[in-house]
């Protein structure tokens, strides 16, 4: 039996785990982890403060994480200590909270961190990877639309896309949301939209000379998500004590 505690346990994506977990034949929710106390599916969320006695107590082999991104890095740093492995899909993380997390991570205990962790959306980025090879001179627009209680902004899962058309293509200047005079260079616009129950939306659009090409993908429920980060809980396990990506996870 795979022991899981939900940190976020009482947000929209911990619900959506959790009821995965505890419908899972080979996996046991042992507890949450949340800014107030409650229960998910019968079992005792306590407050974030609380989590290394937590940890201690119900001796879980994995910690899933979607929070915000300060009580993330907490948490995560919390897990490394009480070699818990963890699986993290948490956006929003700023470079020194990125470095903060391979410090506690690296050498101590293996995580699964993705800023997506839906197999479509994986796939996505390949296919956006494999277009930004060919059609480097093609002008790049990316997209993005969210719910209207989503936090950060662009999206993980768009900082994700901009990060590989980095690699692809060098590093461009990014034009977040024109406004006023422009004059189109090389540089990736980026936009965002947030409004309603949206899901998650991404597009890149590839705009050549009397051609365009766009790659997208839309998440219809939030269990894609969930059932990705179930995935990878049951990879994670006995895996080298660092950051692996989903693609590994999917072996993509
Ligand atoms: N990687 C992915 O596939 C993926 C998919 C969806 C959402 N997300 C990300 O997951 C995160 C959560 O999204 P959501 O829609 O569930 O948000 P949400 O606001 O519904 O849930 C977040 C939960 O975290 C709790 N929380 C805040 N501080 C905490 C702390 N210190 N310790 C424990 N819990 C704490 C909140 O009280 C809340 O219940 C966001 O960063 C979002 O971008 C990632």
């Amino acid at each position: 039996m795979i022991k899981v505690v939900i940190a976020g346990a009482l947000g929209r994506m911990g619900t959506n785990i959790g009821r995965i977990v505890v419908e899972a034949p080979d996996m046991e929710l042992v507890g949450g982890i949340d800014i107030r106390e409650g229960a998910i599916f019968g079992k005792e969320v306590v407050v974030a403060d609380r989590i290394d006695e937590f940890l201690k107590e119900k001796k879980p082999d994995v910690l899933i994480d979607f929070t915000v991104a300060a009580a993330a890095v907490e948490n995560i740093k919390a897990a490394a200590r009480n070699n818990v492995a963890l699986i993290v899909g948490t956006t929003g993380f700023s470079p020194e909270q990125r470095e903060a997390i391979r410090a506690a991570v690296e050498g101590n205990v293996p995580a699964v961190i993705s800023s997506n962790f839906s197999v479509g959306v994986n796939i996505f980025w390949k296919l956006v990877r494999e277009a930004a090879r060919e059609l480097g001179d093609y002008d790049i627009e990316v997209t993005e639309a969210h719910h209207r209680h989503k936090k950060d902004a662009p999206s993980g899962t768009a900082k994700t896309i901009l990060e590989i058309l980095d690699q692809e293509l060098g590093n461009r200047e990014k034009a977040y949301g024109r406004v006023g005079e422009t004059e189109r260079k090389d540089e990736i616009g980026v936009h965002v939209i947030r409004g309603g129950d949206i899901v998650g939306d991404h597009a890149v659009l590839f705009a050549g000379n009397f051609e365009c090409i766009e790659i997208s993908h839309r998440a219809y429920d939030r269990a894609i998500f969930a059932q990705g980060a179930v995935r990878a809980a049951r990879w994670v396990s006995g895996k080298e004590p660092r950051i692996h990506s989903m693609q590994e996870v999917l072996g993509l």
